[in-house]
């Protein structure tokens, strides 16, 4: 089967209209997905961001604390956003402890987008390491809903133990819409009936080769499942990954994100992997 993907450059970045100016926003429910990780529902408390496509990021700021880059993990038809954050430091910490009725400043939405929009039939593939379903969630979403033209998709969500698999309503949710899913974990136990192992050995598992891919999780990961692609055969400019760097702006103002020839808050996070994949290869030896 040969599928038109129609597969484009990264697609270009949205610049609001007053791209630094935070618009608040009211926590109206949080739900626990793992140890430090909290699905935090948030609705505007006035007019919202522009509309977010999947894969883009927005700047939240914790008030008083500071402001840092999260995914939009979700998208309601109230206008509610969905934001999936692990406690790692000062912002993210205060960001997962939010009551409800708690406000957060966003701006955004920013960066490119997984090429979902591209998709006009085949195979497609999401790999996904750990919180890196978190920006993969809204793609997947959009990939087996009825109105997807994707032929076929497969779902491998990894996790280093059954505790920190995320979103596991979805993943019923994304069976029973057709989608082929393996869970897998680094320590499995005893009655986890998953697969064990990484998410590139999962897929290699599979004996699939997608005619489209996106992958996000770790940066070793990426690089591994990525190369694995490639290696099997897929058009490396048919395999998609996103890339964190700190970041500051937001807007391809600060420099901060900057990878090679890119700055990663506009010509990503989502990028073709045949374009980073030797600056990946390089920053991780
Ligand atoms: C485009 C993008 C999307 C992101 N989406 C999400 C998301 O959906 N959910 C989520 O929980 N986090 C996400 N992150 C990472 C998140 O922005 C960082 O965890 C956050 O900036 C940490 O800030 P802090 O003040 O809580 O901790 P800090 O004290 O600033 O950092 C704590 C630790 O995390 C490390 N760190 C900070 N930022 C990053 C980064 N960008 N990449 C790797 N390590 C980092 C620091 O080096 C330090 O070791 C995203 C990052 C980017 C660039
Ligand atoms: S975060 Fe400032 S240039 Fe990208």
């Amino acid at each position: 089967m040969s599928a038109d993907l129609g597969l484009r450059t990264p697609a270009e970045a949205v610049i609001p209209a007053e791209p630094m100016t935070p618009l608040p926003y009211a926590v109206v429910s949080a739900m626990v997905e793992g140890p430090d990780t909290v699905t935090v529902d948030v609705m505007p408390t006035g007019p919202g961001i522009a509309a977010v496509r999947p894969g883009q990021f927005a700047m939240v700021l914790a008030l008083g604390v500071g402001e840092i880059p999260i995914s939009v993990s979700g998208v309601g038809p109230d206008g509610r956003l969905s934001l999936t954050v692990r406690s790692v430091g000062a912002v993210s910490s205060a960001i997962v402890n939010l009551a409800e009725g708690g406000v957060v400043g966003l701006r955004g939405p920013y960066g490119s987008a997984w090429p979902v929009d591209a998709v006009t039939g085949g195979h497609v593939a999401v790999l996904a390491g750990g919180l890196g379903i978190a920006p993969l969630r809204l793609a997947i979403d959009a990939l087996v809903a009825p109105e997807s033209r994707a032929d076929r998709v497969a779902v491998v969500v990894g996790a280093r133990e059954p505790s920190q698999v995320l979103y596991r309503p979805d993943v019923d949710r994304w069976l029973a819409l057709g989608a082929r899913v393996v869970l897998t974990v680094d320590h499995a136990t005893r009655t986890w009936p998953g697969s064990v192992g990484t998410v590139t050995a999962a897929f290699q598992r599979l004996g699939e080769l997608p005619d489209l891919a996106f992958v996000c999780g770790p940066e070793a990961m990426m690089l591994s499942a990525g190369t694995a692609l490639v290696d099997a055969g897929m058009d490396p400019s048919a395999v998609w990954v996103s890339l964190e760097r700190n970041m500051h702006c937001g807007i391809a103002h600060c420099g901060r994100c900057q990878l090679g020839p890119y700055l990663l808050c506009r010509d990503g996070a989502v990028v073709p992997f045949a374009g980073v994949a030797d600056l990946m290869a390089v920053r991780g030896r």
